[in-house]
């Protein structure tokens, strides 16, 4: 049996001296496909497409129901049926038409967030924008008021600190989950009173058999959007960013042609997937890879090295903004594929045109800091800034 120490394999990333996750996986995902590590308790780790593909469409086997802040948050921790009611009520607030309607909002808030450091010299990009941005765009999903977006981007930061080697349901985790429980109780109460065009009115709507949702199970959808939305578009931006930072040619090829950022946001995504890996817990006794896995064992699907996969992607190492279809699966696959992929890719986009229209050129300027797997983001991006 081999073991793959995701502590030690990422330390090369998270210390910055691999530029990406390519090399923390290769040597693993060739001899053991299914492995075991002590990361999150005892968990099995997905190395290969092929079985990522596997356990992410079967979910009897595969069930997401892995309470992780103590209460239970669909429809990422819920299956079918419950996981597609929730979708349902979500989904259209992830759609095409009002995400269009939300763009000049969201780019205006990019603008005026690099317009504030953007004057030459040395930046925390993280700080500055990576981090805070995404936080600001749910709030507008959700109908949280502009002026409460540093309240509530307070609150996910907090979530992260506690979120990165803590185990499911530990009690830090648990209490800053509840932390702002009064303050959305109060948002949905208006929204009970004065529907708008947000998540929150939506949820508001919803019904069970007739029956309104539970304050207490709106709130725990509210949080999931905020947690699932910020630290994953951090690590996308933050991503993004790092690359054209080190890579003067891509960043120079993207200024002169804007239209190339898309498929440059794919191969971010490709490579260095926010989220390397999601939760799932066996239903039942089921042999994986060769492995006997048990029923109640952790199995995570690690979509960062599915990825990275050479028998699913050709020259997977490379960036290449040829690829085409880009078929890779930072957002995961099956029915709890990201619903906020459409927002995320939108947000990585805008920030990226309005960050290259404002600049003559920037790079690292200092030490960058990256989380602990299995996020993959930045979290203190020092940037030598020129404008144009
Ligand atoms: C680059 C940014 C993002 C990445 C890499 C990402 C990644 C993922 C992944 C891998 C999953 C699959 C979970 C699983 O299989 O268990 C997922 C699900 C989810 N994501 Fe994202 N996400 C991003 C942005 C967002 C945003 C902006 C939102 C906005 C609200 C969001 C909300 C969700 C939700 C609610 C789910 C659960 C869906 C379900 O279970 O049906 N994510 N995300």
């Amino acid at each position: 049996m081999i073991d793959w120490k995701p502590n030690t394999a990422w330390e090369p990333v998270t210390s910055d001296r691999e530029p990406d996750a390519a090399s923390a996986y290769t040597d693993a995902r060739s001899r053991c496909p299914v492995a075991r590590t002590d990361v999150y308790g005892d968990i099995w780790v997905v190395l290969n497409q092929e079985l990522v593909d596997e356990v992410a469409l079967d979910t009897r086997t595969f069930s997401n129901v892995v309470p992780f802040f103590g209460v239970r948050r669909p429809p990422l921790e819920s299956d079918p049926p419950e996981h597609t009611r929730y979708r349902r009520w979500l989904n259209p607030y992830f759609g095409k038409k009002r995400l269009d309607a939300l763009e000049p909002r969201v780019r205006a808030a990019a603008v005026e967030m690099l317009d504030d450091v953007v004057h030459g010299g040395t930046i925390d990009f993280a700080a500055a924008l990576s981090h805070p941005f995404p936080t600001r765009v749910l709030c507008m999903v959700l109908g949280v008021p502009d002026e409460d977006w540093k309240l509530i981007n307070d609150w996910s930061t907090r979530v992260d600190r506690v979120g990165g080697q803590q185990a499911p349901g530990a009690e830090d985790r648990v209490a800053v989950g509840e932390e702002l429980h009064p303050y959305m109780a109060k948002l949905i109460a208006q929204r009970r009173g004065n529907p708008q065009d947000d998540v929150v009115s939506g949820l508001v709507r919803a019904e069970i058999d007739g029956e309104p949702l539970a304050e207490d199970v709106i709130v725990g959808i509210v949080m999931l959007l905020i947690s699932a939305g910020h630290n994953t578009t951090t690590g996308g931006i933050g991503n993004a960013v790092l690359r054209l930072a080190r890579d003067k040619a891509l960043q120079e090829r993207l200024r002169a042609d804007p239209s190339l950022i898309p498929a440059a946001v794919e191969e971010v995504l490709r490579l260095d997937a926010p989220q390397q890996a999601m939760r799932r817990i066996a239903t039942r006794d089921v042999e994986l890879g060769g492995r006997a896995i048990k029923a109640g064992e952790g199995v995570w699907p690690v979509f960062g090295s599915a990825n990275l996969d050479q028998a699913a992607h050709e020259a997977p190492a490379e960036f290449r903004l040829d690829r085409g279809v880009n078929r890779h699966s930072a957002f995961g696959k099956g029915i709890h594929m990201c619903i906020g992929a459409p927002l995320a890719r939108m947000e990585m986009r805008i920030v990226l045109e309005e960050l290259l229209a404002r600049t003559r050129s920037f790079e690292t300027a200092g030490d960058v800091q990256r989380p602990e797997w299995p996020r993959m983001g930045v979290s203190r991006l020092p940037l030598h800034v020129t404008p144009a």
